[in-house]
């Protein structure tokens, strides 16, 4: 079984530093940019386009999202990695979970397929994360805490007990959700706020305007 990383950008070369750290060594990353074919990343060659993976049984590979989001106010910027998780799923491909060596998970916790949990990341007792999530360097998740599909929670933020982070949500690098918060589905919260109170579906947080 071979693994093949979607889109060689800036999140890809994370992802398999991560899978390195496990013994794992990628096959090959694919990218739109046809000019890129050849190159390297993270020491893994880019061979094609994603679309070179429906050439391929879904029996014989699982796929990695490689790629990340820059949010804005009005846009979490999530979209992309989403579409290419629901697209590959759809066609029968799976995403296994990735964990980088030195994060932390609890024996309990759950994690979806295709969560990926990088470096130095803790994920504390009875968390549960959802499908294509990224938990990305150093971030904390605390007991309890819920974290929808396709949401991020950027580096170094942390999720307090209890915390509930909707389905595509953008939480920003750095950030902290107090306990019990819960953050809806689509929402962004800027790097390094402090979220004390819950925040709509859709919503924004921080950043000194709201
Ligand atoms: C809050 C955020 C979403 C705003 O993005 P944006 O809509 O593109 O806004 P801009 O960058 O144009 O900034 C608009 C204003 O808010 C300020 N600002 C931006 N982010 C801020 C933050 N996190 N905290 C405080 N002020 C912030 C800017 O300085 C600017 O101020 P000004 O109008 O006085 O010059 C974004 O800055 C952010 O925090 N994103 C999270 C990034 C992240 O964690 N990425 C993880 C990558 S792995």
């Amino acid at each position: 079984m071979s693994l093949i990383v979607l889109c060689a950008g800036g999140h890809a070369k994370v992802v398999i530093e991560a899978l390195l750290s496990r013994g794992t060594r990628p096959a090959a990353v694919t990218d739109r940019d046809a000019s890129r074919i050849g190159e390297t990343i993270g020491g893994i060659p880019i061979t094609g386009p994603d679309d070179d993976i429906l050439k391929m049984d879904t029996a014989s590979v699982t796929l990695a999202n490689g790629l990340g989001n820059r949010a804005s106010r009005s846009d979490s910027g999530l979209a992309g990695r989403r579409a290419l998780f629901e697209r590959f799923t759809a066609l029968g491909y799976t995403f296994p979970v990735i964990a980088h060596a030195s994060a932390v998970i609890a024996s309990d916790a759950v994690l979806g397929d295709g969560a990926q949990v990088m470096a130095g990341a803790v994920i504390q007792p009875a968390a549960r994360i959802g499908r294509n999530v990224l938990i990305n360097t150093r971030a904390v998740v605390e007991h309890d805490g819920v974290v929808g599909d396709h949401a991020h929670i950027a580096p170094g933020a942390v999720l307090c007990g209890g915390v509930s982070i909707g389905e595509g949500a953008h939480i920003g690098a750095g950030a902290v959700i107090l306990v019990g918060v819960s953050v809806g589905a689509g929402a962004i919260v800027a790097a390094g706020a402090v979220v004390a109170r819950n925040v709509e579906a859709g919503g924004f947080a921080g950043g000194g305007r709201d």
